[in-house]
Parts: C-alpha cells; sequence; structure tokens
C-alpha cells in the first residue's frame, strides 16, 4: 500500500502549505527554515509552479535549485509533497508549440500569461510533461524528504477545462468511437433525427462549438464526459510515469472546490489518497455548511477514507469582488473542521505571502508584515494544537446514517440548456438537502449511484435528473429492504442519452414513489411544481392550488418520499427532521448546543475522538468517548 511511504514521513496530522521558494532568496530561506519549526510544519508541497526554471529550454533542466531545498526541508524534518510541476508550461513551450494553447467553445485561442494554458488533448503538451514527470521522479524518488506526488494542480479549474481545437476535436471523435462504435449507434443516442443533425461518419462530428441555437444535448453530455476523461488521462499519463519509476511513493491531484468539470467518483479511484482546496467565503453565512458539504464529498470518494487538505486560505484570498479576511479564531475552526470531517492534513495556499505576482494579495501563513502578525500567531499556535493530536492521524471518519447522492453525468445533464427552467442546478439542490442534517449536527456521507447503500437509513437523492434503468432499480431495491429515500422533483426523467424514460414521469421511479407526474410547472419566482397523480403515495403537504406537493409512499420494508417542490428552508428542515425522526438518524452527539456541531473519528485503538465546533463563538474541543462495543 503505497499510502504507507506518506505515514513513514508524516506522522503527525500534516501542518504546512504551498512553498514557493523560488520567488525569494537565500536570506529568506534561512529565516523559512526556522519560520516552519516555529510554526510546527510538518509538510509542504513544492514545486506546483516551477516548470519554467527546472526545465529553462527544452530538454535542458537545472534541478540545483530544488536540490537544495529538498535537503533543507529534509533536515528540517519537513516532508514534500512534490508537484510534478505541470500545470503551467514554460514560455519557450507556448512558442514553440502554440498549437497547445486551448481554445474556447466561439473558437477563440488563449494565450500564455496567467496559468494552466494547455490543450488537455495536446499530445505536445503530454509529451512534454510526462518527460518532465519523468526526470523529476528519477531525480527525487528515494529522497528522505519526498512524502507524495502532487500531479498538475486544480485539474480543471479555469476556462481551459474544455478545449475546442482541432486536436480535441479528433480526440473527441475516438473518444466517441470508442463509446458507440458504430456511426448509427452515435446517431441513436443523439438523438440525431432531430433537426437534421444525423451523421454519415465519425468526420462530421465536432465539439459542441458556439452555434445559432440550443446544441445537441447528448453532444454537450458526451462533451462533458469527455473533457473529465481527457484531463483524467493528462493525470494518469504522469502517475504512469511515477508509479513505473517509484512504486513506493503515492499519488493524488488536489480538486477544485466541488465543482462541475470533472466527475470525481471516476477520477478518485486513480489517486492514492484524495486531496482538495476549500476556500469558504468567510462572509458568507453559509460558508461552513458549504464547505461541510464539500468535505464530505471529499471523504465519500473514496468510500470514507480520510482524505487530505492541501489548501486554504489563513486568511483573505484576492479572487473575490471583495475579500475578506478571516476574524481571530476563523482560521483555527476551519482547521478543526476539515479534521473533523476527515481530513489528515491542514495545508495552506501558501506558505510565504508573494511580495509580486498576480496573488500578492492572498493571505499566506507569512504575511507580507512576517513573523510579528496576528496570522502568523494563529498559525504557530495551531500548529502546535494539531501536532498535540497524533492519534487523529489516519483515524477512520464514523461513518453516517445518513447519504446523500451524487452523480456528475446527472450534474451535467440537469444543467443543460432548454429546460423547463433555467434555475435548475444540482449543487444549490444538494445543498439544500444537506443543510437540514447539518443544521441538527447529523453527519451525512455523500456516495456515487454504485455504492453500496446497505447501512444507510436515510437517503437522499436531490435531483437525480438523468438515471439508468439499473440505477433506479438499485433504489428501489435499498428502500424495498428497509431504507428510507428522499427524493425531490424533476429526477428520474432523462437516460444515460439524454433521451426522456417514456411512460409518465418519472418512468424508473414511478412504481417506487407511487406516483406519476404530468407537468412541470416552474414559477416566474424560482419555485417549481409539478402536476402529481398519485398512484399509492400518500400526500403530506399540498400546493396552495391543490395537489400534492410532498408524497410518502410504504414500499416494501422501506418508505420513499417526493418532494415536488423546491421547499422554503424551515419546511425543508421540518420534513427532514420529520424524516430523521421516523427513521432513526441523530445527531452525531445527543447534548449538543443548537448551531454546535459534532464529528466523530475513530482512532486505531477504537477511542472515538469527536470535534466539537461552535461557529458562534468560534471554539473548538475535542471530547473523547470509548470503543463503541461490538
Ligand atoms: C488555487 C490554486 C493555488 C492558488 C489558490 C488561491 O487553489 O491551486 O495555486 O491560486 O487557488 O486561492
Amino acid at each position: 500500500m503505497r499510502l504507507g511511504h506518506f505515514y513513514d514521513r508524516v506522522t503527525s496530522l500534516g501542518y504546512g502549505g504551498d512553498y514557493n521558494p523560488e520567488q525569494w532568496g537565500a536570506d529568506v530561506h534561512a529565516e523559512d527554515t526556522g519560520l516552519m519549526r516555529e510554526a510546527g510544519v510538518n509538510l509542504v508541497t513544492l514545486g506546483i509552479f516551477s516548470w519554467a526554471r527546472t526545465e529553462p529550454a527544452p530538454g535542458t533542466y537545472d534541478f540545483t535549485w530544488l536540490d537544495g531545498h529538498m535537503d533543507r526541508l529534509a533536515e528540517a524534518g519537513v516532508a514534500v509533497s512534490l508537484a510534478t510541476m505541470t500545470a503551467s508550461p514554460p514560455p519557450w513551450l507556448t512558442r514553440l508549440h502554440p498549437e497547445i494553447l486551448p481554445v474556447l467553445e466561439d473558437g477563440t485561442r488563449l494565450y500564455p500569461g496567467s496559468r494552466q494554458h494547455w490543450c488537455p488533448s495536446s499530445p505536445v503538451y503530454r509529451r512534454h510533461a510526462v518527460r518532465l514527470t519523468e526526470r523529476l521522479a528519477t531525480r527525487y524518488g528515494t529522497h528522505p524528504a519526498l512524502a507524495l506526488w502532487h500531479i498538475g494542480n486544480e485539474y480543471g479549474c479555469h476556462i481551459s477545462r474544455h478545449c475546442h481545437c482541432e486536436v480535441s476535436a479528433a480526440a473527441f471523435r475516438a473518444w466517441l468511437r470508442t463509446r458507440y462504435g458504430t456511426v448509427e449507434a452515435l446517431d441513436e443516442a443523439w438523438s440525431t433525427d432531430f433537426w437534421s443533425q444525423r451523421y454519415g461518419t465519425f468526420e462530421e462530428v465536432h465539439t459542441p462549438r458556439t452555434a445559432p441555437s440550443f446544441r445537441n444535448p447528448a453532444q454537450q453530455l458526451d462533451y462533458w464526459r469527455f473533457s473529465s476523461d481527457e484531463l483524467l488521462a493528462c493525470c494518469l499519463a504522469e502517475k504512469e510515469v511515477l508509479t513505473r519509476v517509484t512504486p513506493d511513493v503515492p499519488v493524488t491531484t488536489n480538486f477544485v472546490p466541488v465543482a462541475k468539470t470533472l466527475d470525481l467518483f471516476a477520477w478518485a479511484p486513480h489517486l492514492d489518497v484524495v486531496a482538495y482546496d476549500s476556500y469558504p467565503d468567510p462572509h458568507d453565512p453559509d460558508a461552513l455548511q458549504r464547505t461541510a458539504f464539500s468535505y464530505d464529498v471529499m471523504r465519500g470518494l473514496k468510500g470514507g477514507r480520510p482524505w487530505l487538505l492541501l489548501e486554504q486560505a489563513p486568511g483573505a484570498v484576492n479572487w473575490r469582488e471583495r475579500n475578506g479576511r478571516k476574524p481571530p479564531g476563523r482560521m483555527r475552526l476551519d482547521s478543526w473542521q476539515a479534521v473533523a470531517h476527515g481530513a489528515d492534513s491542514v495545508l495552506f495556499f501558501q506558505w510565504r505571502q508573494s511580495r509580486g505576482g498576480a496573488e500578492k494579495f492572498h493571505s499566506a501563513m507569512v504575511p507580507h508584515g512576517g513573523r510579528a502578525t496576528r496570522i502568523f500567531r494563529e498559525v504557530a499556535e495551531l500548529g502546535a494544537e494539531l501536532a498535540g493530536h497524533p492519534e487523529l492521524l489516519g483515524a477512520a471518519p464514523e461513518r453516517a446514517d445518513a447519504a446523500l447522492l451524487l452523480d456528475w453525468p446527472s450534474w451535467w445533464a440537469l444543467e443543460l440548456d432548454a429546460h423547463p427552467s433555467a434555475d435548475l442546478r444540482l449543487l444549490d439542490a444538494a445543498l439544500a438537502h444537506h443543510k437540514p442534517l447539518y443544521d441538527a449536527s447529523v453527519a451525512c456521507d455523500v456516495v456515487p449511484v454504485d455504492a453500496e447503500l446497505t447501512g444507510y437509513r436515510l437517503l437522499l437523492v436531490p435531483n437525480l435528473y438523468s438515471v439508468t434503468n439499473e440505477t433506479a432499480q438499485r433504489l428501489g431495491a435499498y428502500v424495498r429492504q428497509g431504507g428510507t429515500l428522499v427524493m425531490s422533483y424533476f429526477s428520474g426523467i432523462t437516460d444515460e442519452h439524454d433521451r426522456v424514460h417514456l411512460g409518465g414521469y418519472p418512468a424508473p421511479f414511478r412504481e417506487l414513489l407511487g406516483l406519476r407526474v404530468e407537468e412541470f410547472d416552474p414559477r416566474p419566482d424560482g419555485t417549481w411544481a409539478e402536476e402529481v397523480h398519485l398512484e399509492g403515495a400518500e400526500p403530506v403537504t399540498s400546493f396552495p392550488g391543490g395537489g400534492p406537493a410532498v408524497t410518502r409512499h410504504p414500499y416494501g420494508e422501506g418508505t420513499a418520499w417526493y418532494l415536488a417542490t423546491r421547499p422554503p428552508p424551515e419546511e425543508m428542515r421540518d420534513l427532514v427532521d420529520r424524516v430523521r425522526a421516523e427513521c432513526g438518524v441523530s445527531p452525531t452527539l445527543p447534548d449538543l448546543p443548537e448551531g454546535v456541531q459534532a464529528r466523530t473519528r475513530v482512532t486505531a485503538s477504537g477511542t472515538r475522538v469527536h470535534v466539537v465546533l461552535d461557529p458562534q463563538n468560534l471554539s473548538v474541543t475535542l471530547r473523547k468517548t470509548p470503543p463503541r462495543p461490538p
């Protein structure tokens, strides 16, 4: 198990940040070593944007600068998550090969000058990225500082996540050939008899570029799948080299705050550990819940295993309209929230605040003001505190009784254009379902459509618009065997090619839910309504003008609830509280005051450590209880 290598080198919760020493001189490096010791830093991510410095000309490498930092960090007892440096190609590469620059759907080619300016399908980019990766793996594979490989950086985080150049179009066609075999099968899947789109050969197919009106939805959906796969292929090309040259060193890549771009359930199995970057807005009153949800997703990606927080901001970011600072104590609360939800590390962007460049107003562990700052003081205090809890490293996050189903392809399909309403947003729906659990301090796992559902008392299914018959049958079996399911509006509408399941909405769930939906009726004020005909379900609430809005249907040993509406938050809370009471899903601890959160990790010796977070008072306490009786 490659992860063992990481835990050999990082022996208490990982603490540190992105380290960019190439932006500084030797005097600062010496100071860094001392300040890292003072702050309790034991893990840094090195080299994320260092391609231009490390390979200053094609095939010419300069590792001397990096050798020094690796040795210095090893001596200081700081482990390194070493980046493959491939997120941002050097200027010479785009000068020699401008064809690697990504193209937007309207044909605009993006320029270099920021970062992530490469086409995911470009064989030239991949060849150069893999070549550099191999050199790094060969040089540092046995270095005592090396704990982990950090592949790329935040795949898909900018508009370059999709590319429409000719190389991408050819790659898309190849991907479609593999998926469909024949162009007739593609025509069938894409419903191309609509609007005279029937293709005679794969050569006629393009990426969905800017067009006069709505583009083919199945084409768009496949293009989302393809784009996620292409980025994954870039990551896997580097992983292949790393695992060949350094078979014992684990690999990861850091995911962007829960985003639509990548099908993370498809990505996660390829990584040794899931890693995440979290940037809650301190001025957003729902920030902690949103963050809790994203942490629940990260934990869910590998079936409940611990994950790494590789970036967060110690204070303000620099990329919102207004970038509020974190008040005293907030950084500590945010950090413990991550640990509570399963993180084995608390890392920041970045170690030292840059003097120049686009992120100089982004906070860092060592601010422009240096050591004598509030942020550094809090950083050092937190480092000492986290170091005092080595038992939490690797401690298993306790499995929740409730789960929420998330599916990226359905998310992509739900938000395509030309739908009954433009207000259908999966993340909003997921957060609205998660919030009543969060507010009551009820733990919630996030699971994929093929998850093992046995053991969950409650399953929330927000807007599962696109669903295969197989998934529908699995959800039916879950309820028949005693589960409680809460499904919301506009679910079970189309198949994996965005073709409607015929026979009355939501055809694959009619029997399970005991109802039929005849029409959708979204309102100008953004509310959602459906005309529901009961076929065994009982009405729980009704729309003001009549007709069931929420229904309940005993099915087999379990119960299926349906929300033909998007209830306001108070009604959603009452409803979820009622469902919870029925199926016996309780808060993580029985005696928590209003607004206080607790999540539990179970140490190697079986002790349950409850991390109790009080957002109101920005306080964090740990409670320990003995192992649960078997
Ligand atoms: C992302 C990137 C970092 C940095 C931060 C700033 O997470 O990975 O390089 O740009 O955003 O918030």
